[in-house]
């Protein structure tokens, strides 16, 4: 059985981790939903964003058939994964915990950063997740980067004047807490696509991750154990370099800026996006 695995965004940030999943399992079926036009969720209600991220999964599994969910939005991940999960009746992982992991992985002082939407951070998903395998996490929110991302300025000047900005602040809180900070998890679906620009303003001793490799290990895991075998893995792609995913990408707005921009966060071709209305 090839499965089809639906992956949840409110944007195309995530495309990023699809791009991790489509390494590890090249040869599935994927659905991919951006709720582009009622992108930010990182400024909205937990209840607003339940709404949007239920209805979006219901469209992922009743309309597209995904037998798994991947919630690549953190803040949806962060505040709506109980909604989605009574919403639809398939394995639903989010990206929280496996950030949280990866972080727990990285960090040697134990202290860790956390940047991501104003909603992730006032709901301490993050903080809490990585109080649970013993770390000690300071969260802050960076509005501005996710609007920077989807203009397609990834390696702009702003872009990076207005990270250092943030990233200056939270050093600053850092130190005064007695924290020794050497992890800095990149908490949302946009800010893997900084990466390169990150690591430039951040310490050299500093690890960015993001959560992308970690949600693809987990799915990856729960695979096996429902399956007892993966549709194909990268080793299977290797020597047989023509298979190839099916990929259908929707969304819900600007579908030719999508189609434009997210061909480059996925590394290969997006091909043509659907648009799809899933109401106010
Ligand atoms: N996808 C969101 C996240 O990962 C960022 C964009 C938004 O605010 O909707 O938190």
């Amino acid at each position: 059985m090839t499965p089809t695995i639906g992956v949840f965004d409110s944007g195309f940030g995530g495309l990023t981790v699809l791009r991790a999943l489509i390494q590890r399992l090249p040869a599935a079926r994927f659905a991919f939903l951006g709720d582009s036009a009622r992108l930010p969720y990182g400024s909205k209600s937990r209840r607003t964003i339940a709404r949007y991220a239920a209805e979006s999964a219901r469209f992922l599994v009743e309309e597209q058939g995904a037998d798994y969910l991947v919630i690549a939005c953190n803040t949806a991940s962060a505040l709506a994964l109980d909604a989605i999960q009574e919403a639809v009746s398939v394995p639903v992982i989010g990206v929280i915990e496996p950030g949280a992991e990866a972080a727990r992985r990285a960090s040697k002082t134990g202290d860790v950063l956390v940047i991501a939407t104003d909603a992730t951070v006032q709901s301490h998903a993050y903080a809490a997740a990585c109080q649970a395998r013993g770390l000690r996490a300071l969260e802050k929110a960076c509005p501005l980067l996710v609007p920077l991302v989807e203009e397609g300025w990834t390696s702009h000047d702003v872009t990076a004047q207005v990270f250092r900005i943030y990233f200056g602040e939270l050093m600053a809180d850092a130190a005064s807490q007695g924290l020794t900070p050497d992890t800095l998890v990149l908490g949302c679906t946009h800010y893997p696509l900084l990466k390169p620009l990150i690591e430039q303003a951040i310490p050299a001793s500093m690890t960015a991750i993001d959560s992308a490799e970690s949600a693809a290990d987990k799915l990856v895991q729960q695979l096996s154990q429902d399956l007892g075998a993966l549709p194909a893995t990268s080793a299977d792609s290797q020597a047989n370099p023509s298979a190839e995913p099916v990929l259908h990408c929707f969304a819900t707005d600007s579908v030719e800026k999508f189609e434009r921009l997210g061909s480059r966060f996925l590394g290969r071709p997006v091909g043509q996006v659907q648009l799809v209305d899933l109401g106010g």
